[in-house]
Parts: C-alpha cells; structure tokens; sequence
C-alpha cells in the first residue's frame, strides 16, 4: 500500500497543479498541533514569495479546490496561510482495514531495488568471555539484519570473530608451560593431530585471563607469546591445530550465548580467514601507488581536503612486516568482495572505532578494493553504563559477562512473576526468559544507538513506561480479549471510528508503514521502538474507554475485535524485527 502520507500528498499536490502552482508546493506533514489537525500544508506560505500573492488567498484557492474530496472530513485555511486537513473516519478506517487485509506484511511494500547487504556485527574476540560490549553490536546488528530482510532486502550477517590477536599467541604460551608434553609443540612431529581439543571452554577462560595477567607482569613471557602468535600466523603446523580446538571449544560457547539473546549468524568468518589474502592485496596497493613506507611501515594516505579534523595515514603493515586490525579488515573485505559482491556493507561497532573505519572505508574506496557501487556504511553505538554513568560492571568491578547480565535480569522477572503468583513455576521460568530478553533488548535498542545508555535494571524490567515488558504487556492483553471473544481471525472491515480513542488507535495504525520505511533507511531500530511505544499507548488508551467484549452491536464488536487482532500483528511484527517474541500470559 501507499504511505498514507504520499497518498494526502497526492491529492494535495494535484489541488495546488490544479490552481496553477507548482507541485513542489504541496507538501504535507504530521501536524505539530495534534490539538488542532492530524496533518497540515505549509505550502501556500512558500508559494507567496514566488507568485507575489498573499499566502491565504493561494490557501484558499486551493482548499477550495479540494473542497469536497471524501479523503477529508476537514481541509481549511488557517492564518497566516496553512492548510490544516483531518481525514474522514472513513478514509482512516478503509486504510486500517487494507492493512488488515495483508496479513503477511499490513501494508508495508518490500523496497523496489533490494540490495545484497553484508552485516558485520556481534565481533566476539575467541576465548574471551562474550562481555557487555559485545552486547550491543550483537542486539542493533540483529534488528538491522531482520528489518532489511523484511524489506526485501538479501542480508548475509558475519560475525567476524577476533581470533588473530595476541590472544591466540598467550593462550598457546600458557599452555605450552602447563602442557610441555603435548604433540602440538613438538616441532619434529609430521602425524595427524588428534581431534580432540586438550582443554575445555572452561579451561580456556581460565587460561586467558592468567596468561594476559603474567604478560603485563613479565616481560619475557609476552615476548613469548609474540613469538608464538608470529609463528602462528606463519604457519606452524602445531599451533594452527591448537587454534583450530580453540576456535571449535570457544564458537561452540558463542553459539550457545547468541542462541540465548535469538540472534544467529549466517556466516561464522574471522579475522583469520581473511589472512590468504593479505599478500596479493598488499602487492597490489605497492604496485598501484597507493601504499608507500613512512617511518619504516607501509600506509595509504586517507586525508581528504574537507576533513575538518586530521584523519591520519591508514597502516597496512608494520614496520617488522606483521599485520594489524586494519589490514585484516580490508584483506575481509577483498574475500567479501570476491565472494558475494554485496551492494552494501554494514559495520555495527562501538563508537570509539568511528576515526578507524573513516580510514579503513577511504583506503578501502581509494584502492578500488571496494568498488564506487558498493556502500560502505558504520554504525557506531555508545556505551552502555551502569547507574553510576561508568561503563556497566560487576558489583566487584570486574567486566560483566554478557551471561550473568541475562541471568540477573531473569531472576529479577522471575522474582516479578512470582509475586504475582499465578503462574506454575516452569511456565513461570519460560515466561521470565522471555520477558528478560525483552527488557534487555527493549532498554537497549529504545535508545538512538549512537548515544550511552545507562541500564538501569529496575526500569528496564517495569512494567510500565516505555520498556520491553510493556509493550509485551500490551501484546498479551490483546491476545487475552481475543482469546475470550473465540476468535483469532475475523472476517470483517474496520469501521470507522467510533470515539476519539479508536481513531486514535487507527491513526496511529496508520503510521506503521512510515515507521518501518525510515528505521530500515537509517537503519534506527529505535525508530520502530518508538513507533511501537506511541501504538502501545493508543492502544491502551482505547481498551480503557471502550468495552469490546460487552459491545451489544455485533457489527461494532466485530469491527473491534478486528482492529486488536491488527494491533496485537503489527507489535507482534515489529518486536519480531526488534530480535524479541512475546509470551502468551504474563
Ligand atoms: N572484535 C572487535 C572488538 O571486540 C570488534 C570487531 C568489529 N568488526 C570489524 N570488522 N572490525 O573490538
């Protein structure tokens, strides 16, 4: 269906063509005076310099032509010139009752030229705890994945796993001195390697934070671990089987946490995958110019002459030859290039890494490793703090695993539930998860991405206000009217409305196709947060004043019943594309 809003354009624009005016003038918007009119046109005011005429006699004409089209139960003049329009009740319920109608998609058109989009998000650093950084990258990622795909859009997510580092080269130090006897340090060994990992994940985590620790205290123990990621990364045999258990032990953990946050990954590349590819491309940057030595390492030169603040040289290589982060996120680049040549690509990181990818995107363009047709876009996210406005930690100042931040809110639904008191315990629990994640993606994407954020348990577990839970709220109260009406479709057309809040409720209904169209183009979850939360209220605010299932006249009641179940699908959409589900009882 059209936008609701190019459809008064529409008419609004052929009255001003009508009266000898350019169409440009007949632009309408929302109205910022709800008190007076749903939407309004500010054209005539811009018309009046143009045509030398006073804005309320172009404001007249052209009301007067529109005068009496059916679309509107108002379009007036209103000093010093605006057009202030409502929409007849029929009009607003025929557009709901279309919405209706697509029960797939309530309106919304997919896009007319999808892309292939590449989503990197979700960025887990192997063998270290999945943390509350990694939280957020992995929540917007996965909304913006789902959204796209709703429009139509071909989307391939990877979660371009950190396994290249240093990281690698301490854990395998550490192990060589608490395991000497194992094959994978014996150089002269030319067998197969056994496929069993020598630690568990459990083992691993422990081994990490020991090894990082020793690193900072002794000296030669990181040169050891230097040594190590070095011969790692050129090729030892023993090594790149030990990096294999330690991927395999630490993505299988991954997996495990993602799965319980619902958001999956279509492509489980690293930054390791794309080591084959450094050679030839940084050949290339030699031989096409770009890349030349400073100060012993090779870079590219990305300034650009409207930078207002200085944007320095992109490093490719240092100057001992070794690789760095962003070589390898433009060798990923060539892979992702070469082996699905998307039309877009996505980076959904923290903030801070904004000045890296204005440099990695320059080198990447200027290079011609990305090509002029292929986007390039960062979305950066703020911090999430704790109620200290300092970013989120244990009680004990530790980083907080992303794990006991979701059992912590769970505990604290659960403990919510139980006072309640209605629920058996093992529904009690399902519902709790359910409710949790909500809250915890609710509170997060609810915010513009690029802004901190302070989690703040105690309001993102409420109930009430503009929170996860109240939204599924919202959702469970429909689905409990409906379930006690019998009926979970019903073949009926929407009415028009019958009081101030039912045409509330289908006005804000109306402004579902708007809301998802600009979330998907600024890729703005908290667009469709905020367009749920409006829905949400109007919804809330009709249930309060009308009765539905005492109604007498059944055409009335029917109609009703229609616009809940329209209600409770197009929440129902949008928490689906916000990455969380709602339960059946609450
Ligand atoms: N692993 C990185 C980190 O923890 C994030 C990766 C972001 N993606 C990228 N292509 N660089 O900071």
């Amino acid at each position: 269906m059209k936008e609701i809003l190019q459809q008064i354009k529409d008419v609004v624009v052929d009255g001003f063509t009508a009266c000898g005016y350019d169409e440009k003038y007949g632009m309408v918007s929302l109205s910022n005076r709800p008190d007076l009119c749903q939407f309004q046109c500010n054209g005539a005011l811009a018309a009046a310099k143009a045509y030398k005429k006073a804005p309320i006699a172009i404001a007249g004409e052209v009301v007067e032509k529109l005068g009496d089209n059916t679309m509107f139960a108002k379009c007036e003049v209103c000093p010093p010139g605006f057009i202030n329009i409502n929409l007849s009740d029929e009009f607003i319920a025929q557009f709901v009752s279309g919405m209706a109608d697509d029960e797939e998609r309530f309106g919304v058109e997919k896009v007319a030229q999808p892309k292939k989009v590449m989503i990197d998000y979700g960025g887990p650093n192997v063998a270290k705890p999945l943390h509350v950084g990694h939280l957020r990258s992995a929540i917007i990622g996965e909304s913006i994945k789902r959204t796209a795909r709703f429009m139509g859009d071909e989307v391939i997510g990877d979660v371009h796993l950190g396994d290249w580092g240093l990281q690698m080269g301490l854990i395998i130090t550490e192990l060589k001195l608490r395991k000497p006897e194992l094959v994978y340090f014996d150089e002269s060994y030319e067998g197969e390697y056994p496929t069993e990992a020598p630690f568990t994940i459990s083992e691993l985590e422990e081994i990490y934070p020991c090894a990082s620790g020793k690193s900072k205290e002794d000296p030669s123990y990181k040169e050891a671990a230097m040594t190590a990621t070095y011969e790692l990364q050129h090729g030892r045999r023993g090594y790149q089987a030990l990096l294999s258990h330690i991927l395999n032990v630490s993505v299988n953990d991954l997996k495990r946490n993602y799965e319980k946050l619902d958001v999956t990954f279509d492509l489980w590349k690293g930054e390791s995958d794309a080591q084959p590819y450094i050679p030839d491309m940084v050949q290339k940057m030699k031989d096409d110019g770009f890349a030349y030595i400073s100060e012993g390492a090779l870079v590219v030169d990305v300034k650009e002459d409207t930078d207002t603040k200085e944007v320095p040289p992109c490093m490719i290589l240092k100057s001992d030859g070794a690789s760095l982060y962003n070589t390898t996120d433009l060798a990923t680049m060539v892979w992702r290039m070469k082996d699905y040549n998307p039309d877009k690509l996505i980076y959904v990181v923290d903030k801070r890494q904004e000045l890296y990818f204005t440099q990695v995107f320059r080198c990447a363009k200027k290079t011609g490793i990305i090509p002029d047709g292929t986007g390039l876009h960062f979305v950066g996210f703020g911090t999430m703090n704790g109620k200290d406005g300092k970013p989120f930690k244990t009680r004990q100042g530790g980083v907080m695993r992303l794990e006991y931040l979701l059992q912590e809110v769970e505990d604290k639904m659960l403990e919510k539930i139980k006072e309640n008191g209605t629920m058996n315990d093992e529904d009690a629990l399902k519902t709790a998860q359910i409710v949790g994640l909500s809250a915890v993606k609710y509170g997060d994407l609810s915010n513009q991405a690029s802004k901190d954020y302070i989690f703040d348990i105690d309001r993102f577990t409420s109930a009430e206000g503009n929170t996860g839970p109240y939204i599924l709220y919202t959702i469970v109260r429909c689905k409990s009217i409906l379930a006690k009406a019998g009926v979970d479709s019903i073949d009926t057309a929407i009415l028009p409305a019958h009081s101030d809040s039912e045409r509330g409720l289908q006005l804000e209904l109306t402004r579902f196709m708007a809301a998802l169209n600009s979330a998907y183009e600024d890729m703005a979850p908290h667009k469709i947060c905020a367009y749920i939360y409006d829905l949400a209220n109007a919804f809330n605010r009709f249930y309060h004043d009308t009765k539905i299932l005492a109604e007498e006249d059944e055409a009335k009641k029917a109609s009703y019943l229609k616009l809940l179940v329209l209600t409770k699908n197009v929440l129902e959409k949008s928490i689906e594309l916000l990455g969380f589900k709602a339960p059946e009882r609450m």
